[in-house]
């Protein structure tokens, strides 16, 4: 089974970020994973498509950007001049998914739609084979080091079901609140990309944490 692991971005130290970026360039981190918010569908502001743009000069892993924001149709083409590889729109700030993710196709990107913890799997029934990626929140969005919601496990299984039933290619990610201790059982479960930023980050050896997670299953 393919294991990604993809950093988030937001738990780096930003004002050192070069010394992060050059850390996850040479770790087995596959991905970096950007949050971009809106102070509206979440409450929180991080960075804006110009962080990206500056970042890919420098990034040389795919650019996995999840855009925390309502109405995000309305900035597909600039993520993608700036260099974002995947786009996750979040289901609950779309009112036009199914035009939404062909045009996020369209532009050349991956697209993946997002789902707030209290959302049911059931709700992607159909438009999971036109995706890429479902993006579980294993924590309410809007600000990394939460703790992780233990209902994710149940719903990484129920897309796992979803996508063989449909015989969909989408992956699923998981993002929020994600450590060495439930790394392994989210694999398990049918997990194939997981987003971490405070157990990478606040460690004194990030390379070590993102190989040990990677190989959580073995
Ligand atoms: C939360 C973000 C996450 C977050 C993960 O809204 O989508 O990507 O940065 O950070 P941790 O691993 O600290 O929960
Ligand atoms: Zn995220």
């Amino acid at each position: 089974m393919r294991k990604i692991i993809a950093p988030s971005l937001l738990s780096a130290d930003l004002v050192f970020l070069y010394k992060d970026i050059k850390m996850l360039n040479e770790s087995e981190a596959d991905w970096f994973h950007i949050d971009i918010m809106d102070t509206t569908f979440v409450s929180n502001i991080s960075f804006g498509n110009l962080f990206i743009k500056k970042m890919k000069k420098y990034a040389s892993k795919p650019m996995d950007v999840h855009l925390m924001i309502l109405q995000p149709e309305r900035y597909i083409e600039q993520f993608k001049e700036c260099g974002a590889d995947h786009l996750h729109v979040h289901y609950e700030a779309c009112i036009h998914l199914n035009r939404t993710i062909s045009s996020i196709k369209e532009h050349g990107m991956k697209a993946g739609v997002a789902v707030n913890p209290h959302t049911p799997v059931f709700l992607l029934k159909e438009i999971i084979m036109d995706i890429d990626f479902v993006l579980l929140m294993s924590v309410n969005p809007g600000f990394s080091g939460q703790k992780f919601i233990n209902q994710t496990y149940k719903k990484v299984e129920d897309a796992k079901d979803l996508i063989l039933k449909k015989h969909s290619s989408a992956l699923i990610e998981v993002d929020g609140g994600i450590n060495l201790g439930n790394a392994s059982l989210l694999f398990k479960n049918g997990a194939d990309i997981l987003v971490s930023g405070t157990t990478i980050f606040s460690s004194k050896n990030p390379k070590k944490v993102i190989r040990r997670m990677k190989n959580s299953q073995k």
